[in-house]
């Protein structure tokens, strides 16, 4: 324990106390059902609770309903997602852990279960092994995007959730890829290596502005 003497106390991150400094990163487990909470991602989740750990973001889960990452992810797109939640954040709370859901959109990276629509992407690029050509989110599409992600962390507040981690890391799905050249060839306010995600706080226009509408309810 000498090479990490702050591991065991206690860290704040915003308003929230974490116990410790040992957190869970996000893993795909593939247990959900239609994306509702199942009791085996409960036991999953509240062993790694009970053996310790102070922060546990749970795996992608998908702020909309068309499409799907993969057929055994969580979703929260909808208020009737709430009630598994709360039952899942109760169970982790018991051993006074606290969980942030990570919130995601697959884009380009959607699992091609028939009548999904054709793919979107912040560009007509996508991953190699893609059987065609996905087409570029419109600007209008991309605000209402904008606030499934808002309503999602508001859904996982009702749940009784401690924050949530937005997606955006691997070149991974819809924000991943826009902060990537390799996917984002736009030309738009959302071109560039660097789209407006972060032009700061309260300017409910940019893409930030818009998550923290959501986003807010856990300051
Ligand atoms: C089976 C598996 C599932 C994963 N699922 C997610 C996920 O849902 N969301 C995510 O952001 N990263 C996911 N990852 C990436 C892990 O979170 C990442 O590997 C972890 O943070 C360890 O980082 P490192 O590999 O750099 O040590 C997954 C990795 C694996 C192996």
């Amino acid at each position: 324990m000498q090479l990490f003497p702050n591991l065991l106390s206690p860290i704040q991150i915003g308003k929230t106390t974490v116990k410790n400094r040992i957190f869970m990163p996000p893993l795909s487990t593939n247990l959900a059902e239609k994306g509702y909470v199942t009791d085996a991602l409960i036991e999953h989740y509240s062993n790694r609770a009970k053996g310790g750990v102070g922060l546990i973001i749970t795996e992608v889960t998908t702020v909309e309903p068309v499409y799907t990452y993969l057929p055994g992810d969580m979703s929260i797109y909808d208020d009737s997602y709430i009630p598994g939640w709360k039952k899942l954040v109760d169970a982790v709370h018991q051993y006074d852990t606290k969980i942030l859901s990570q919130l995601f959109h697959p884009a380009y990276m959607a699992f091609p279960i028939p009548g999904t629509p054709q793919l979107i992407a912040p560009s007509n690029v996508g991953p190699y092994y893609a059987k065609s050509a996905p087409r570029p989110v419109t600007v209008e599409e991309l605000h209402t995007i904008i606030k499934q992600f808002g309503d999602a962390a508001y859904r996982f507040k009702q749940a009784g959730g401690d924050g949530v981690e937005i997606q955006a890391a691997h070149a991974h799905g819809l924000l991943g890829g826009f902060l990537t050249p390799l996917y984002n060839k736009r030309t738009d306010e959302y071109g560039g290596l660097a789209p407006d995600l972060g032009s700061n706080q309260g300017n409910s226009e940019t893409v930030r502005g818009r998550f923290c509408d959501g986003c807010a309810h856990f300051r």
